[in-house]
């Protein structure tokens, strides 16, 4: 294990679309702020992972670009951070075969989310779509990162990423830190603004539901005037509320005000007014990086370099623990 004097947080991003509000204020807003915090993060785009359902494969490499544009937009800073694509270091596949080799099928077969996804593409039940935890344990191992920053449907995959962990480090000896989940103390959990009792989604097929972090002002507005709400008109956080609960948590989110302070700021008011506020407060917090975002990705040949340049320092910290994990398994290097 190495000696690292600050704990490394790692995480990873699927980029089959465009960030959702949800993406933003549960993830990625949260993440970014680590880096302040005195932790040493390793981040990447995880368009390994995307390949398990099918994908346009334009598509997939202009979702990665701007994914990759966004962070750097949010100003994720490449002097504290180390921020590459995944597929660029091919020491996340080559781990991943070998814990294949330390996990059990029975194991992969209780995951949540094989499950889920398995019925939802029952025409593309691939061995990438079963092995998933374990190329996603790699991502985790090959940094020995001590934090794994996820939200409740990829807690699993962290568990089973600290059991072939152990496993490991029992049958040969401490080879790989054994991660954490870390549940962020300000992560959002964002709903869907047109049904409000599930989570927001790139997926949705109601595009009203969902907030894209690159929808203009006026898209962004329309939805919110839009958003489901209940027949009453109080501005209040309770039970039978979720579509007001989901819009309060967006504002708190955004603005940091407290509940209390929200349900003061609205009453009397209605929902007519309550609507509005938030997406001015949603346009207001994405401006500023929509800005910088669009002079990132109008300098391709900046964004090409700033990415391949990462991958080296990416494969650096891999390599080490893939040599180590190779010689202890018995493979010649
Ligand atoms: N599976 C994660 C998701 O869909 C993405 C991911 C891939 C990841 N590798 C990771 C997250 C490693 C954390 C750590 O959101």
């Amino acid at each position: 294990m190495e000696n690292q004097e600050k704990k490394r947080i790692l995480s990873m991003y699927q980029c089959t679309g465009t960030f959702t509000l949800g993406n933003y204020l549960g993830a990625l807003r949260n993440h970014i702020k680590l880096q302040e915090e005195g932790y040493d993060c390793v981040y990447a785009l995880a368009d390994l992972h995307a390949l398990t359902v099918r994908q346009v494969p334009a598509g997939l490499r202009k979702y990665t670009k701007e994914a990759y544009a966004w962070l750097l937009a949010m100003g994720l800073d490449l002097e504290k951070t180390v921020f590459f694509i995944q597929s660029q270091v091919p020491q996340h596949s080559q781990l991943a075969w070998i814990l294949n080799c330390y996990t059990q099928f029975g194991e992969l077969s209780r995951m949540t989310q094989f499950k889920d996804k398995s019925a939802k593409h029952a025409d593309n039940i691939n061995a990438g779509l079963f092995t998933y935890p374990c190329l996603m344990a790699a991502d985790i191992l090959l940094y020995q990162a001590d934090y794994v920053p996820v939200g409740a449907d990829q807690k699993q995959h962290v568990e089973i990423a600290r059991d072939i962990a152990e496993r490991f480090n029992g049958i040969y000896g401490g080879t790989f830190t054994v991660p954490e989940p870390m549940i962020p103390k300000h992560g959002a959990r964002v709903m869907s603004l047109q049904n409000p009792l599930s989570k927001m989604s790139k997926s949705d097929e109601n595009q009203n539901g969902n907030i894209s972090v690159l929808d203009d002002p006026d898209t962004i507005m329309r939805k919110f005037k839009r958003a489901k709400t209940d027949s009453g008109s109080e501005v209040r956080f309770g039970e039978g509320k979720e579509g007001v609960n989901n819009l309060m948590g967006i504002y708190a989110a955004v603005t940091g005000k407290s509940y209390e302070e929200i349900e003061r700021e609205f009453a009397g008011k209605g929902y007519g007014e309550f609507k509005p506020a938030v997406a001015e407060a949603v346009i207001a917090e994405l401006r500023p990086i929509q800005e910088r975002y669009r002079q990132i990705v109008a300098d391709k040949a900046f964004l090409e370099e700033t990415y391949r340049a990462q991958a080296p320092r990416a494969q650096a910290i891999a390599q080490r623990t893939l040599s180590r994990v190779m010689k202890k398994v018995g493979l010649v290097i």
